[in-house]
């Protein structure tokens, strides 16, 4: 994880928040690469999940929601850890992550645990009085629960179909750490799916895989990831079944991802809380029923974390280390590098030219200090999947070369070439499937 952090830190993916200050416990600031690499986790869900499907549809709720929701949802109620206190350092802990009975700091005495609710309150409108207490949401869900007939009157939509969220959720977590992993700031990536209620199974079964499959396709190795079913004391207050898609963090297994079979548990809840009716006509039956509710639950932060954990690598490089990060080209924060050989004015005004052009189309870096070797090195440690080298041959013959970040192969192929050949590239095509004119290059 030290690597990890300082790879971070060094190149621009997260600072800590407010840093000149300080810092704040476990806020972390998203820099240049990191705001790059989060965009493209969450654009990657949002096209596997609303984009290439005809059977879900997107939603983007406010963070703050009528007080009722809350109520209604039970998180006033129920979304509470158990809080001990020592008695001797007065460090606070979860009861039911501890091993032992002692402070795990100073072996000090422990209160008896005392359940503290996890939802931050603050107040809404000018006056700080109870009638104006809102709180800042712990979870996205409720905003598409709440919306529910909005949606189903608005698209014309019939079961099964899902409604997804990208967005903010806040805990004020008795304890955090482990970087990104656990925040009282953070961002999910929520999936509703409402079923016929006698194919919640199937449909648990389906989301699952497919979830599974989501990670998978991006990169992350198979054996990295691992289902782990909830028990039935740990299920949350809603869920009648839940399996959390594990990932192989630093510090051990963790939960990437949350998987439940909520039942009808919102739609009734907040039906009977607004007096509103939240059911569905099924044609088939002719009958009102309330749906079922299949819900995968995503964290962001923690994708960040897994793509990155999973991408890291270090490999001997001479006498130093060539640290890599194997980022699928999807989610790699720059797609393409141009270097120029050298800082002679007629090559970099061709550089540049070239850098103009495809910065067009995607998120590209110009880089012409220090030797090649050290830039490639500089862009390999940020996943930049492919280099761009423009030298004197260029000037004359007007080709590059492409170097592959993975093998370290290149290729060379005309300018006019370039834009299509990147593309295929990005897309997953063989390095050494050249375009017209294009050759295998060996340096020398
Ligand atoms: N609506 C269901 C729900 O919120 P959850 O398992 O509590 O379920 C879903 O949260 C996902 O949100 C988790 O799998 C995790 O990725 C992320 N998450 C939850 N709490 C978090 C925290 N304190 N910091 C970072 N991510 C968190």
């Amino acid at each position: 994880m030290e690597k990890i952090v300082s790879l971070c830190r060094r190149r621009g993916f997260i600072f800590p928040s407010s840093e000149i200050y300080g810092g704040l416990s476990s806020c972390w600031d998203y820099g240049p690469l990191g705001v790059e690499l989060k965009q493209n986790i969450k654009q990657a869900w949002w096209r596997a999940v609303v984009q290439e499907r005809d059977d879900m549809v997107g939603l983007d709720t406010s963070i703050l929601m009528h007080p009722q929701v809350w109520e209604a949802s039970g998180h006033i109620k129920g979304f509470s850890d158990p809080l001990v206190e020592c008695k001797s350092c007065h460090l606070r802990w979860r009861s039911d992550e501890l091993e032992g009975d002692r402070c795990p700091s100073c072996d000090g005495e422990l209160t008896e645990p005392r359940m503290f609710n996890l939802m931050f309150k603050t107040f809404m409108g000018p006056v700080e009085e109870a009638t104006s207490v809102v709180y800042l949401r712990p979870e996205t869900a409720q905003g598409i629960f709440v919306n529910f007939d909005n949606v189903l009157n608005t698209t014309r939509k019939r079961l099964p179909f899902g409604i997804a969220q990208i967005g903010k959720a806040f805990r004020n977590e008795i304890t955090t750490g482990n970087f990104i992993f656990r925040t009282r700031e953070f961002e999910q990536m929520e999936i509703e799916f409402f079923v016929k209620p006698e194919t919640d199974k199937k449909w648990l079964d389906y989301w699952i895989e497919q979830r599974l499959n989501f990670y998978v396709n991006l990169g992350i190795k198979r054996e990295n990831l691992r289902l782990r079913q909830h028990g039935a004391e740990e299920l949350a207050h809603y869920a009648r079944e839940c399996y959390d898609i594990n990932y192989l963090f630093p510090m051990g297994w963790a939960e990437l991802e949350g998987i439940a079979n909520r039942g009808d548990f919102d739609l009734v809840q907040h039906a009977s809380s607004s007096g509103k009716s939240l059911t569905y006509f099924d044609e088939e039956t002719k009958q009102q029923i309330v749906p079922y509710i299949i819900e995968p639950s995503a964290g962001v932060d923690r994708s960040f974390l897994a793509f990155l954990c999973d991408a890291y690598d270090e490999q001997p490089d001479n006498d130093e280390t060539r640290v890599l990060l194997h980022l699928h080209p999807d989610l790699a924060p720059v797609k393409v590098a141009v270097l120029p050989l050298s800082r002679r004015e007629n090559l970099v005004a061709f550089a540049k030219e070239l850098y103009a052009d495809l910065r067009q189309c995607w998120m590209v870096q110009y880089d012409d200090a220090q030797s090649i070797g050290r830039r490639y090195r500089r862009q390999d440690e940020i996943g930049t999947p492919f280099c761009v080298t423009i030298d004197f041959q260029s000037l004359e013959d007007n080709q590059v070369t492409i170097r592959d970040r993975d093998s370290m192969n290149q290729i060379r192929v005309p300018i006019a070439e370039l834009r299509n050949t990147l593309q295929a590239k990005l897309e997953g095509e063989d390095l050494f499937v050249l375009p017209p004119g294009g050759m295998i290059w060996k340096e020398g």
